[in-house]
């Protein structure tokens, strides 16, 4: 059984299969249409909702985050309060967010709309009054949102109104006593399950029950955010017999320092690991406003993108340059591992039945070392990385190179560091010189495959140029207004990869494949 709030009343869900997507629960079983599908793969935001949630760290104030509905399962909701485009109205008047897309024309069609409405509504409940327009948060905010006809400039608009609002007083904050005292009441404390009988899905709340879970159904999957999961579900037509809930074990999602370590629990969401990455590797911090959308960011975890073992996850080689290790736990054990020896394969890890990730740890970084990440894809705005680099070196008061971390995604069938170029370059300077030897260096460590992202011509040159680019961006000559690399587009890092030298025909257009 799982409970949470909705249309102001405790909704109470038992003997329904736990593979139901909140979409599907909403428009089905519900009958409430309003949400609607677009593409039901997280891509364009058709079906965004709106979680309310108590956050006990902030005086038990509510919080409201976006998220796709297309993509969730109804694990997710336990305890949470669901809001959908239905509930905006205030009996016969329209919510200030609803009003001011109708004054300023931002709405054309039925499809993408109610999505709209919905970001734009956690955007303006999650912005003081008064809070001046800002169009990078805005667009930062409405990125998973997609209208396929015209209507980006209205809408934008009409946010550009919304954030001057004197008072964002609606029935919501009007309400908000009521709605924390029923949501405290119905948080998750005990071990429970929602299950038809077939289909079953346990939501632990401690990590013991969760080792004690897994060692009883070994052959059970984990759901933690459901980005890659649910897609198992939605895409591939399959159903999960047994899953277990990640999101209710709450030290699962605890981010801490240790000893200057930065702590991650494995099942924080990126949203909230992007907040102490800003303090901790504020480079990663900002590679996440280009991870996905901010629906999928508020959903996925750091722990699930490590533990899908995609080579085009953005965050393993990220870590892999600052030097992160995991902490794998069971029933039986705890170990930890360096996050460059878990990957063994394709979509092949070290992590063992009944295993899971508890935590990533990302220590300091080396004094005088450089760290960057440079994120090439297609569409700049929520689009997975054709390639991916990320770079650290650490240069001694002579400039020489004493030690050196050069990790890529996109090159080769796990995310791998460049060894061969990295015996290279320690104990040579850092210069001209050694940066175009290293650039030969790498053709030894990666041989890229084809596929619809990028073609193998495509990738080696990328990643050669990528790593001039951190040469550029790393040495004292750097000019501070040079384009970043994480700011380029596919088509722009084309561009850059011709501009540096190598000949054209090198940087041939994508071709059909798979990585
Ligand atoms: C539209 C869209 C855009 C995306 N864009 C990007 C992008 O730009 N960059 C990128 O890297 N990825 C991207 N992704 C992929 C996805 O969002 C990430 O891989 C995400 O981090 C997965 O985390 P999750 O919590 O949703 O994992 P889930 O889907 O819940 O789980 C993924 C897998 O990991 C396992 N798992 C989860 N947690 C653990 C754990 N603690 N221990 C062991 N196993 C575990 C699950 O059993 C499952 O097999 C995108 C996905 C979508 C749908
Ligand atoms: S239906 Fe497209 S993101 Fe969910
Ligand atoms: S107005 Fe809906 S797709 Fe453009």
């Amino acid at each position: 059984m799982i409970r949470f709030l909705l249309d102001s009343h405790i909704h109470t869900v038992e003997n329904t299969d736990p593979n139901t997507t909140v979409l599907n629960y909403l428009r089905t079983t519900l009958g409430k249409t309003g949400t609607k599908e677009g593409c039901a793969s997280g891509d364009c935001g058709a079906c965004t909702i709106v979680l309310a949630e108590v956050v006990a760290s902030e005086n038990n104030t509510l919080t409201y985050t976006t998220i796709n509905s297309c993509l969730t399962l109804l694990p997710a909701l336990d305890g949470k309060q669901l809001i959908t485009v239905e509930d905006l109205k205030n009996g016969d008047q329209l919510h200030p967010v609803q009003q001011t897309m109708v004054d300023e024309h931002g709405s054309q069609c039925g499809f993408c709309t109610p999505g709209f409405i919905m970001s734009l509504f956690a955007h303006y409940k999650n912005t003081a009054s008064n809070t001046p327009y800002n169009r990078h948060k805005t667009e930062l905010a409405l990125g998973g949102n997609l209208c396929r006809c015209t209507g980006y400039q209205p809408i934008f608009n009409a946010a550009q109104v919304l954030a001057n609002t004197p008072s964002k007083h609606d029935q919501f904050t009007a309400n908000s006593a009521r709605f924390i005292a029923d949501l405290l009441s119905i948080r998750p404390s005990e071990q429970h399950a929602l299950s038809n009988g077939k289909q079953r899905a346990y939501s632990p709340t401690t990590i013991d029950q969760l080792c004690d879970l897994l060692h009883l159904y070994p052959e059970a999957r984990l759901l933690a955010g459901g980005t890659d999961l649910s897609l198992e579900i939605t895409q591939f037509h399959k159903s999960l017999d047994t899953i277990i809930y990640l999101g209710s074990v709450e030290a699962l999602q605890h981010i801490s320092i240790v000893d200057d370590t930065l702590v991650i629990g494995a099942a924080a969401s990126l949203t909230q690991c992007a907040a102490a990455l800003s303090q901790h590797l504020p480079d990663f911090a900002e590679l996440l406003n280009r991870f996905a959308s901010l629906q999928i960011r508020n959903q996925a975890t750091l722990g699930g993108n490590i533990a899908n073992a995609s080579p085009i996850g953005d965050s393993p080689p990220a870590l892999i340059a600052a030097d992160a290790y995991l902490t794998l736990r069971s029933a039986n054990k705890s170990r930890t591992i360096a996050l460059e020896d878990y990957f063994t394969d394709y979509k092949v890890t070290e992590l063992t039945v009944g295993e899971f990730i508890e935590s990533i740890h990302i220590p300091p970084q080396p004094t005088h070392s450089i760290y960057k990440i440079y994120k090439v894809s297609k569409r700049l705005d929520d689009d997975i990385s054709a390639v991916l680099g990320a770079f650290r070196i650490t240069l001694d008061d002579d400039k020489k190179i004493t030690e050196c971390r050069l990790a890529y995604g996109g090159m080769a069938a796990i995310p791998k560091r460049a060894h061969h170029t990295e015996t290279f370059l320690v104990g040579k300077p850092w210069d001209q010189t050694t940066l175009q030897t290293a650039k030969q260096e790498l053709s030894k460590d990666f041989s890229p495959l084809s596929d619809f992202r990028a073609s193998a011509e495509y990738r080696a040159l990328i990643a050669k140029n990528l790593l001039e680019k951190y040469w550029i961006e790393s040495t004292p000559s750097f000019k501070s207004s040079a384009t970043r690399v994480t700011d380029l587009s596919f088509n722009q890092a084309y561009s850059l990869a011709t501009d540096v030298g190598e000949p054209a025909h090198t940087a041939a257009a994508p071709t059909q494949g798979d990585i």
